[in-house]
């Protein structure tokens, strides 16, 4: 049997097709360029959508590539022998060129051929689409199928379930297709058959022929051209070509497990546990290695792309944990992947330091949490076994619930950064579950309230930081007039601060203020806001303004310009500014606080409101 490694295999299949008159294109970015319906490039067709829906593609209509993929729907499968949520695939496309015809025939002989994979034809089973009340079953595909090699018995016509295949995002191009399996052993049963798990069937090769376009109301539009769009996964085609029973045992990880061990001192398949951690560490510091690598490169965050980044990578530090890696460790595992893809994937080489960086960063940031949210996790537990077992004392009929409150989940997220879909694996991993709709809910009222309090958080219910902070500035000039005019001529302002919630004023009286007074402070302020007076301003010298009596600092320079701001006969301030144009926009005028600063100076506090 021949072996294959990663590179030999992207090689032939390249230039299998290259020889066939299609042009070898590069991989696109993992993040989608048009499609706003999905976060990651799924297949290789995906960055291809544009031409298979008609435009033209520079290279022209037979193009070949292997494309950067990132699949996480089965993410917590992660750890078995074949899933994967990078990986890299192979394909060939037509568009609107040749169609089965064509591919079919194409199909058998790279399988079969001496001088390509030599897979024996009786080795090889194809299913085809068995037709239902709007598509006819595909006999065009299954009779190529059998003129070009493949036995009859081998050959299975299965439900749209199965041959069925697209679109990559919510629309978009799709069609049926025809897979192909390499067989491994015999069937386990009559009945058995490229469904069955069994691992009689093992898939290598899906050929779609794309005549449909899906709409976002869910009806599907013929195409103007048939296209043709095939994928064959890198790991998963190497892994059954080599005759190996996972995708793991191929040269693309070899020295990966090699720092992982070398790490932490246990072997790869030494046992379940330990095969499973080596596993997840693998999938999820290469695919970590590819996102913040890509060319379009994002870092891990709390949305979209970068909360999926996080995930993964806590993922990693929360399985490197059993196997008891040593923190700062993902950076040396992925270092591994650089190496092995560097040639093929650039972008890798080029943004190495940045991966090292972000991957460490964001293992620091969650080894710090999780030893103390994995109490808190236990805690949660045992709190929910011993409410069970004094219940079940009570009630024998009491059925034990073991789920974990959504604000408990939430609680793991927000104050410990447990993904709530970890908090989910861990739960399960204990015979639990978490309440997923509650967590929702919490993750949602946390939301509004912290959007709320953003809101509250400017003075008067302003948009924002500028309008609002201008606003408590002219009713600081307000709470001045008021204040000389009920406590005393002789207040003056002695400090000032002013942030978006509220003002603060310090200023100088012997005394505290009475009840009575910070009232009819706040009355005088308010009616100046219900009279809404305009605020002028006016630049003059100085010397002119001390003499038209404004208030303010007189220690500037002499014969120097300077902003004078006129509210009416009722204040008049030197000042920078800004202030708002009129008093009438400002909301109500509330005293918080007046309290001592120090000796003979007082201090407000006070709030714009909304009415
Ligand atoms: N687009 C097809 C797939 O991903 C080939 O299987």
């Amino acid at each position: 049997m021949k072996t294959y490694t990663g590179q030999s295999l992207r090689e032939m299949y390249l230039n299998f097709f290259k020889d066939r008159g299609h042009k070898v294109i590069p991989s696109a970015s993992l993040i989608p360029e048009n499609d706003p319906t999905v976060l990651f490039t799924t297949a290789g067709m995906h960055p291809l959508v544009p031409y298979l829906l008609g435009e033209k593609h520079p290279a022209g209509t037979r193009l070949t590539d292997v494309q950067k993929c990132v699949r996480t729907g089965d993410i917590d499968d992660v750890g078995d022998e074949r899933h994967c949520t990078f990986f890299e695939m192979l394909g060939n496309w037509s568009l609107g060129d040749y169609f089965k015809e064509e591919m079919i025939p194409w199909s058998y002989e790279f399988l079969t051929g001496e001088k390509y994979l030599g897979i024996p034809a009786d080795k090889i089973a194809v299913t085809v689409f068995g037709g239902d009340e709007t598509i006819p079953r595909d006999d065009e595909a299954a009779a190529l199928w059998e003129k070009s090699g493949i036995k009859k018995e081998n050959i299975y016509y299965m439900p749209r379930e199965n041959n069925w295949w697209g679109p990559a995002g919510l629309t978009g191009p799709c069609g049926t297709d025809t897979e192909m399996f390499v067989i491994r052993k015999p069937k386990c049963s009559p009945t058995c058959n490229p469904d069955c798990n069994c691992g009689a069937f093992l898939e290598i090769w899906n050929d779609v022929f794309m005549r449909f376009n899906k709409q976002a109301d869910g009806s599907f539009v013929e195409l103007s051209q048939k296209n043709v769009d095939t994928g064959m996964g890198l790991e998963r085609a190497l892994c059954v070509l080599n005759g190996k029973s996972s995708v793991y045992e191929t040269d693309i990880f070899e020295n990966a497990i090699k720092t992982i061990a070398e790490l932490t001192g246990k072997n790869y398949g030494e046992d379940e546990e330990t095969t499973k951690s080596f596993r997840v560490l693998l999938d999820h510091c290469r695919t970590a290695t590819f996102m913040l690598g890509d060319e379009k490169g994002i870092v891990p965050s709390n949305t979209d792309q970068g909360y999926i980044l996080r995930r993964i990578i806590r993922r990693a530090v929360r399985y490197g944990r059993k196997i008891n890696l040593p923190e700062g460790s993902l950076a040396k595992i992925s270092e591994a992947f650089i190496e092995y893809y560097k040639e093929v994937y650039p972008e890798l080489n080029v943004n190495r330091e940045k991966i090292a960086e972000e991957l460490a960063k964001e293992e620091a940031k969650f080894t710090k949490t999780l030893q103390q949210g994995l109490k808190e996790f236990e805690k949660c537990l045992g709190g929910i076994e011993r409410k069970n077992a004094f219940m079940s004392q009570k009630d024998p009929a009491y059925v034990p619930e073991k789920v974990i409150g959504g604000k408990q989940a939430f609680h793991l997220y927000d104050t410990y950064g447990f993904p709530v879909e970890i908090t989910d694996e861990m739960a399960k991993e204990r015979g639990f579950s978490v309440d997923i709709d509650g967590y929702k809910a919490a993750f949602e009222e946390h939301q509004n309230k912290s959007k709320a309090g953003s809101e509250q958080k400017f003075a008067c219910g302003l948009a924002d930081h500028k309008e609002a902070t201008t606003a408590l500035h002219t009713a600081t000039h307000l709470l001045h007039a008021a204040l000389k005019k009920v406590c005393s001529p002789e207040v003056n302002q002695k400090g000032s601060n002013i942030t978006e919630e509220r003002l603060r004023f310090d200023f100088n009286l012997p005394q505290p203020m009475t009840a009575e007074q910070i009232k009819a402070v706040e009355d005088l302020v308010n009616e100046v806001i219900a009279q809404d007076i305009p605020v002028v301003m006016k630049e003059i010298s100085l010397d002119e303004a001390k003499q038209e009596g404004f208030t303010g600092l007189f220690e500037s320079k002499y014969g120097e310009v300077v902003k004078t701001y006129t509210i009416g006969d009722f204040s008049k301030e030197i000042c920078g500014g800004p202030h708002v144009e009129s008093t009438g926009k400002l909301g109500k005028f509330k005293i918080q606080k007046e309290q001592s600063c120090g000796s003979g100076i007082r201090r407000i506090k006070a709030v714009l409101q909304n009415d």
